[in-house]
């Protein structure tokens, strides 16, 4: 086995790059976090998950497959790859030798590789792999790079042109620094390498995502995908989806790309071809939300789809009301009792999202929500109010409600939003699927509910039942799984304009 030891003479990442004077930048971000006090915000401000051994096993052999010598660990955290590379090296009994390159910003986490692994030729950069001049190219790549929301970035505008040039269009500024290792790992593969990396699967369904997923499949570069279960928390308490993605360079024309979704780590190494399926790359539309077509989640959507039109052609969804002061804001029935306010100064309102089953919310389900302790009444002022009711803005007034973000940016303070009632409500955020709910009350909603409002409104409201009755139903249900944003645990979520994108039928608004 080769014990070629690390040379700063020789080091692969010490040679002048063009993007190297941003790595000052870079390293005042990392020591920014360093002296945060918060060590979850600070990891946070790392995107440092950290992948399960098992997990990391599986895509350590998976990589290994063609003897890759030049090996890449972009984010190397712990070293949890290295750990699996040097157990999976044991098990051979050949002196087959690869050479690890190894970066990691975070200058608090004690690594020492000749310690921790003596029998491995590791070369550890403690600098950004992003901003890094390299100019090794590598067989095999491991990775589980850092998740970090783009407002988190501080990555000068010539690291983000870069991008540009290499997907030859400009990328949205909103991508996850994940994505970016994506790109920067495949422009880094030698001929015939391959890249095994976990990530959160969010790329597959956001916009961000869309022209990444374009560029991957024009390089032909996507071997396989294998998602995990929405149920499955991969990462621990990080509520986020995972999958693993292979790059792989050298792959023929027309090759297939392999997927699977499993339930966990120990599922990959079970896993059986025949849950294995394959798709070929003009199957899969960049624009499209890749985890439902990728699952064929929506086969029931797609065969309907000729007939179809989106619900934006006849319809808007908007957020719910947002207080800025839920407490303040809304009432149970007998604080409103209590304070003596009068019912013409506030609306009957759903707060919460478990105040609601799906179906008909009547004047009947309202009462029990009353009787229940549940808030119930948002205030929504008259012009002139009573002398209760100044008493109540005066009590909002000496708790501060006033100076708060929201209140304070509104042209009144105490006047929430004016909006009409929604005639149909759906859930922000759900599991299997969206609460769907007839407002036959007539209660507003905040914002744990999405309002449906339509042209429709109030002059058929046949139709409109019948545009609720198909939202509730099961080809509905898949429409709106195929739209929505999935994150781990199982938990979902739809924007507005998700709601918006949905196919509904045509007849139902003739
Ligand atoms: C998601 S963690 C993964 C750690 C480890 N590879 C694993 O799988 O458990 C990502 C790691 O990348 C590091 N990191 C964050 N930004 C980086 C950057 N720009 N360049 C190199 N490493 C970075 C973080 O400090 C963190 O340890």
């Amino acid at each position: 086995m080769s014990r070629r030891r690390f040379n700063p003479a020789t080091a692969f990442f010490l040679r002048p790059s063009p993007l190297n004077c941003y790595d000052a930048a870079i390293l005042a971000t990392a020591l920014k976090t360093r002296s945060l006090p918060d060590a979850s915000r600070r990891k946070r401000r790392l995107g440092q998950v950290f992948t399960p051994r098992d997990i990391a096993d599986w895509m350590v052999r998976a990589a290994l497959a063609d003897r890759p010598k030049r090996w890449l660990d972009p984010s190397l955290g712990g070293g949890v790859f290295i750990d699996a590379l040097r157990d999976a090296l044991a098990d051979t009994d050949d002196d087959f030798a690869p050479t690890v390159y190894a970066f990691e910003i975070d200058d608090q986490l004690d690594i020492k590789p000749r310690k921790q692994w003596p029998q491995i030729d590791v070369r550890l950069a403690r600098r950004d792999f992003l901003t890094a001049g390299l100019r090794t190219r590598f067989d095999a790549c491991v990775a589980n790079p850092p998740y970090v929301r783009h407002h988190e970035l501080e990555y000068p505008p010539a690291i983000w042109q870069q991008f540009d040039e290499q997907i030859g269009t400009r990328i949205s500024r909103n991508t996850n620094l994940y994505c970016l290792f994506i790109l920067r790992i495949w422009s880094m593969l030698a001929p015939n390498g391959r890249a095994v990396i976990i990530t959160p699967l969010e790329w597959l369904n956001a916009d961000f995502g869309r022209a990444i997923k374009s560029y991957l499949l024009n390089e032909n570069a996507i071997d396989s995908m294998w998602l995990f279960d929405d149920a499955s928390t991969v990462f621990g308490d990080a509520l986020t989806t995972a999958g693993i993605t292979v790059l792989r360079r050298g792959r023929t024309a027309d090759e297939p790309i392999r997927v699977a979704t499993i339930s966990n780590g120990q599922a990959l190494t079970r896993l059986s071809s025949s849950a294995i399926k394959e798709f070929k790359r003009r199957d899969l539309d960049p624009d499209a939300k890749w985890t439902a077509l990728l699952r064929q989640q929506d086969e029931r959507r797609v065969a309907i789809e000729s007939n179809t039109t989106s619900l934006a052609t006849f319809a808007t969804c908007s957020r719910g009301i947002a207080t800025g002061a839920n407490d303040y804001f809304t009432l149970t029935e007998n604080q409103r009792r209590e304070r003596e306010l009068d019912k013409r100064d506030l609306s009957p309102c759903v707060t919460r999202a478990s105040d609601l089953q799906a179906g008909v919310f009547d004047r009947e389900k309202w009462q029990q929500l009353c009787e229940a302790g549940k808030r119930v009444w948002l205030l929504t002022p008259r012009q002139t109010c009573n002398k209760n009711f100044v008493a109540y803005l005066d009590a909002g007034r000496q708790r501060g409600i006033d100076r708060r973000h929201l209140p304070s940016h509104r042209p009144v303070w105490y006047r929430p939003e004016n909006r009409p009632p929604a005639p149909i409500l759906i859930s922000v955020f759900f599991r299997e699927r969206p609460r769907v709910v007839w407002n036959e009350m007539g209660a507003l909603n905040l914002t744990a509910y999405h309002g449906i409002y339509t042209k429709l409104n109030g002059e058929n409201e046949q139709q409109l039942y019948a545009l609720y009755k198909w939202l509730a139903s099961d080809a509905a249900t898949d429409a709106l799984l195929a739209q929505s944003r999935v994150y781990g645990g199982g938990l979902r979520k739809l924007e507005p304009r998700d709601v918006m994108a949905v196919q509904i039928p045509r007849r139902l608004v003739r």
